[in-house]
């Protein structure tokens, strides 16, 4: 078989492997329970992988939250997004071709504000082409205009 679904899943680089098996075969504290020397280190391998990933995006150690897959991330993000901004009922948009999770996630997150989950439909690159959404719902403060610019209220500049 020719498996080429690596959006959805990927075999573990063996490296990768062979160190979470030493881990798991020799570190099996809980990170949240520092109060023992068992939970120091697990809390210790945690704060490392944060930093190495860190350095590998390019990013804060402290902005990088670990779950435990795409549905818990995707759900974490989408809500504190769109919470943030509540007062102003915002549309959630997203992506036509976006995963059950994310559209789960929009749908929660915009029935929580009062606002409504828009889909766009998507560019050959797979980004979301919002440029036509502002208009059509008469929405133009705040959106983008056809040609991608921010318009009038979007406070960009
Ligand atoms: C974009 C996206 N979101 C969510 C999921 C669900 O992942 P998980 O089982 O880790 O929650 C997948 C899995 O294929 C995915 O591709």
């Amino acid at each position: 078989m020719v498996y080429l679904d690596y959006n959805a899943t990927t075999p573990i680089e063996p490296r990768v492997k062979e160190w979470v098996v030493g881990v798991l075969n020799s570190v099996y504290g809980n990170a949240s329970s520092v109060q023992h020397r068992a939970g120091q280190e697990a809390a210790e391998l945690v704060e490392e992988a944060r930093e190495r990933v860190a350095s590998l995006v390019k990013a804060a150690p402290r902005s990088v939250v670990f779950t435990s897959g795409a549905s818990e991330a995707a759900t974490l993000a989408i809500l504190g997004a769109v919470l943030a901004r509540r007062n102003s009922r915002p549309s959630v948009v997203v992506g036509a071709t976006e995963h059950k999770a994310v559209l789960a996630a929009a749908g929660m997150a915009a029935q929580l504000v009062g606002g409504e989950v828009r889909r766009a439909p998507v560019l050959r690159d797979g980004r979301a082409d919002t440029r036509g959404l502002f208009y059509s719902s008469g929405r133009s403060n705040g959106g983008e205009q056809r040609d991608g610019r921010p318009g009038a209220g979007s406070g960009r500049s």
